[in-house]
């Protein structure tokens, strides 16, 4: 079964802002883009334009928003009233521009839903300006949940089904790298980033409520409602209960060959 974000597209920002860190890592991925004025920025999978517009306001690079669901693009034009993006109704298999073109191409939290991720990554290659010695290079980034995330994520003691949803959707590091490599992406760099937060059980309720991760609409419906159900009896005991979240992300860099 396939996630619907068109269903979570109207609350899929207010049940998941960006975190500061998340911040940090976008500052930090375009201070080594580097990119000029001159330069294209594709987000494949842009959903909401959650991280694109942050991105847009931090770069004077052009900035694209390409996302297969309508209804997630609606959410993020009418966010971006400056008109500083294009958002762009498409396919990470067939990216709406020319050979060469992008100088940095973005997937935040998308390779798990891709099917054929190889393909994916040779069209991001196919975009990407082609390397060369000297400056810093055009570049594939990719931030993406790491397999003892799925393992370890913290609602798992409610719903058991979860890690068995997302064990085959969430690839090891070591899987993603071989399939960057066929798609023809070199200069392979993986950073592992740790995030630890406390979540106030009110919130846990609403995200859950708000099926803000697309595994939680993919649960047996039975399973779903009996897992919301412990939830809410915690919450309605005890409004000062707090879960520990630990995330785990791997964030993946990789660029065309000279
Ligand atoms: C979990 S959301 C992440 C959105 C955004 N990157 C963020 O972090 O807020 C995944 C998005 O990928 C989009 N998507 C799924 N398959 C896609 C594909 N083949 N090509 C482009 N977008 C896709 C979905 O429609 C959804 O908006």
């Amino acid at each position: 079964m396939s996630p619907s974000f068109a269903k979570i597209a109207p609350t899929y920002d207010a049940l998941r802002p960006l975190s500061a860190v998340d911040r940090a890592r976008l500052e930090a991925m375009l201070r080594e883009a580097a990119l000029g004025a001159e330069d294209l920025v594709i987000e494949v999978g842009c959903g909401t334009g959650r991280l694109t517009l942050p991105l847009a306001a931090l770069t004077p690079a052009r900035v694209m928003g390409v996302d297969t669901e309508a209804r997630m693009l609606d959410v993020a034009r009418a966010k971006d009233v400056a008109g500083r993006v294009q958002w762009v109704r498409g396919s990470a298999y067939r990216l709406p521009v020319a050979d060469g073109t992008a100088g940095l191409v973005v997937m935040v939290m998308v390779v798990h839903l891709l099917r054929q991720r190889t393909r994916a990554f040779r069209e991001a290659r196919r975009v990407l300006e082609p390397g060369g010695p000297g400056g810093p290079g055009a570049r594939l980034c990719i931030w993406t949940f790491t397999p003892r995330h799925v393992e370890e994520f913290y609602l798992n003691a409610y719903f058991p089904s979860l890690a068995v949803i997302d064990r085959p959707r969430f690839p090891a590091v070591e899987a993603l790298t071989q399939e960057l490599r066929r798609a023809g992406l070199s200069e392979i760099r993986v950073e592992v980033h740790e995030e630890v937060r406390r979540m106030e059980i009110a919130d846990v309720v609403d995200r859950v409520r708000g099926r803000y991760i697309s595994t939680l609409g993919m649960l047996p419906p039975l399973e779903y409602r009996l897992g919301l159900q412990r939830l809410e009896e915690m919450l309605a005991q005890d409004r000062t209960i707090t879960l520990s979240q630990r995330s785990e992300w791997a964030i993946i860099t990789a660029q065309p060959p000279p």
